[in-house]
């Protein structure tokens, strides 16, 4: 595991878009596993300008997110459809055939998790899989759990999940309780793990990632399995991770 620390969210960002290019520059027709949430934002900021600059082209890349929450559709502002194309997708080169969401409206919803999977596999799974990570230490919407799951499934969210999200929706009644996510075995899989992360409010979740037992009651630990796996994280989301000794990069 290496691990990064960046002064604050700006540099944790270009570090974060600076990995994704290189992979997108090292593989053109490399796939991409993508996160939601607000901290990739500025990394995908960063990443339209480098392709607005033609330093990087996505026209050959297939990505393939990690969750959507179940009931929204793809036209609703907080589905995680929208976001990708909002804060990326529709900022760079990239074919819209090529990108690929989990549906949030699929009627048989198990269904939907299992053909997920099938395009996945099918398209020998990422090169470069983005985490972000909850408060509670979950990576897509792997909430903690007794177990790990391998398997896309349909999961009920937490509620500490629930009003960590509840700041997108006008309440925390909006917000779906289901989503549909990646599993544990899809992150996995990925060839190179890139885990992002800033803020205080992450500073348990990476402690427990990088020195806790590896247990499905923080999802995020799994990774210490995962042979390689870069963290990039801000002075603050780190800052118990360095008091334990971790060595990191500067
Ligand atoms: C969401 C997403 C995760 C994301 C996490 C953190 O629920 N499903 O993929 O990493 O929560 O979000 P944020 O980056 O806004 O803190």
């Amino acid at each position: 595991m290496r691990i990064y620390c960046e002064k604050d969210y700006d540099a944790m960002s270009r570090r974060a878009a600076n990995i994704m290019a290189a992979e997108v520059i090292r593989k053109p027709d490399c796939v991409l596993g993508l996160a939601t949430g607000s901290t990739p934002v500025g990394a995908y900021k960063q990443l339209a300008v480098m392709c607005r600059q033609g330093d990087v082209s996505f026209k050959e890349v297939r990505t393939v997110n990690l969750d959507e929450y179940k009931g929204l559709a793809p036209t609703h502002d907080q589905s995680y459809r929208y976001f990708m194309n909002n804060n990326l997708f529709n900022h760079v080169d990239i074919d819209p055939a090529n990108t690929s969401v989990p549906s949030g409206l699929a009627e048989d919803a198990e269904a939907e998790c299992a053909a997920y999977d099938k395009l996945v596999e099918s398209l020998g799974y990422a090169d470069l899989q983005l985490l972000g990570i909850g408060n509670n230490g979950h990576i897509g919407f792997n909430e903690p759990d007794s177990s790990f799951t391998k398997e896309t499934h349909v999961v009920d969210l937490t509620e500490s999940t629930i009003a960590a999200n509840a700041r997108f929706f006008e309440s925390a009644n909006e917000v779906p309780r289901q989503a549909l996510t990646m599993g544990i075995g899809g992150i996995m899989a990925a060839r190179k793990i890139l885990l992002i992360a800033n803020g205080t409010g992450k500073a348990d979740a990476l402690y427990n990632t990088v020195c806790g037992p590896i247990t499905p009651e923080c999802p995020a630990s799994i990774l210490q399995l995962h042979g390689n796996v870069v963290i990039v994280g801000d002075e603050a989301s780190l800052g118990k991770v360095i008091a334990a000794g971790v060595p990191v990069c500067k």
